[in-house]
């Protein structure tokens, strides 16, 4: 696989650029994407491509944010604490749970998560976008690209990364822009300062480079190599429907084992709702619904521990701001088959530790 890599090469040698052409022209066919939208690869993976967005676009009109979760409740944050805008509605839920979406009305910049990865909790669609909007749509689709249909044609920034759904290596991050996202980069000046690593155009235009493989600062080309190669499966096997297919039936898997399953039960409320990539369960055992937060925190733990040393699950674990209880990951590079011998382990494991309470 890396008999051809441009390592030890400049990235911005011929052929260098021509691997980071070639993740761009890549991800476009896989994705779908409208031919008028541009597609980058920039610094500092998912969070990198969201805070360049929300440094170089917002300001210009009021927002509004979206958040159920604990990387939504980042971007709040970056808004609110660090840029400090003040034009600004939050609509908040908690985990499991999606805020009432159609708040939005289209005149406001808008900023949310597609698939909320500590919380198993997606958006079903984007039909609550208006099409005629106004303000831009800024929409961290980290473990949601190649795993979901996105709606393109509401989705103004798009920012994702490669070691989600496709396996890559981290590294860059990539952000997708509809002509309306360009054009706020061309008529919008920020008040603060921006850093050079999160600079998408310069003296009214945009850096046209970033979207051809001019990289702001220098990337991993082996990492580019890595994902060159997820790139190249998700394409062997049918595509951007090959990939959520497969997603799908991963997800599938775990709930008929929850369904089944008297001591589990999923994070996220509404099943229209449910994550076909990051899947949180919580556990519904009524001796362990007895215990403190600390205890269940503690026994969610204990299982998870008794998993990895048996070699049987590895980072199962709730996200740490999570309620207790495990993330089992439904991505396409998981094969269903290892998904059904888990759900046996995890029967014992939480026996086990219930057992020895
Ligand atoms: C929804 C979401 N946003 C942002 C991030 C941060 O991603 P990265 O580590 O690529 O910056 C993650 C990582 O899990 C995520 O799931």
């Amino acid at each position: 696989m890396l008999s051809d890599a441009s390592l030890g090469r400049s990235h911005r040698s011929k052929p260098g650029k021509a691997k980071l052409k070639a993740v761009i022209d890549e991800c476009r066919a896989i994705l779908g994407l409208p031919d008028d939208y541009r597609i980058g690869i920039v610094p500092a993976s998912d969070t990198g491509a969201v805070e360049m967005a929300l440094w170089s676009m917002l300001g210009a009109r009021g927002v509004d944010l979206f958040a159920w979760e604990s990387f939504g409740a980042g971007w709040v944050t970056d808004t609110v604490k660090q840029l400090k805008l003040e034009d600004v509605r939050i609509f908040k839920a908690g985990y499991g749970q999606l805020p009432n979406m159609n708040q939005y009305d289209g005149s406001r910049d808008c900023v949310f998560t597609w698939n909320g990865t500590t919380s198993g909790v997606r958006i079903p669609n984007a039909d609550w976008i208006p099409a005629d909007r106004e303000g831009l749509t800024i929409c961290d689709a980290t473990s949601a690209a190649f795993a979901m249909d996105l709606a393109w044609d509401k989705l103004d920034v798009t920012t994702f990364s490669w070691q989600k759904v496709m396996g890559g290596e981290a590294a860059h991050g990539m952000i997708v822009l509809s002509p309306s996202a360009v054009e706020r980069l061309e008529t919008h000046t920020p008040p603060w300062p921006m850093p050079k690593i999160f600079t998408l155009a310069k003296g009214g235009k945009l850096i046209e480079g970033i979207f051809e493989g001019a990289t702001i600062n220098t990337p991993s080309m082996l990492a580019v190599e890595d994902f060159l190669d997820t790139l190249a499966w998700g394409k062997s096997i049918g595509g951007l429907k090959g990939l959520i297919l497969r997603a799908d039936a991963n997800a599938a898997s775990i709930n008929d084992w929850v369904e089944r399953s008297d001591w589990i039960t999923h994070l996220a409320v509404d099943p229209a709702t449910r994550s076909n990539t990051s899947v949180c369960l919580i556990i519904k055992d009524a001796w362990f619904k007895t215990l403190g937060d600390d205890d269940q925190a503690a026994t969610a733990k204990k299982v998870a521990t008794l998993l990895e040393q048996e070699g049987v699950a590895l980072d199962i674990g709730a996200y740490r701001d999570a309620p207790a209880g495990f993330r089992i990951w439904a991505g396409a590079t998981v094969e269903t088959s290892d998904l059904q011998a888990l759900f046996p382990w995890l029967d014992w494991a939480f026996a086990q530790v219930k057992a020895s309470a």
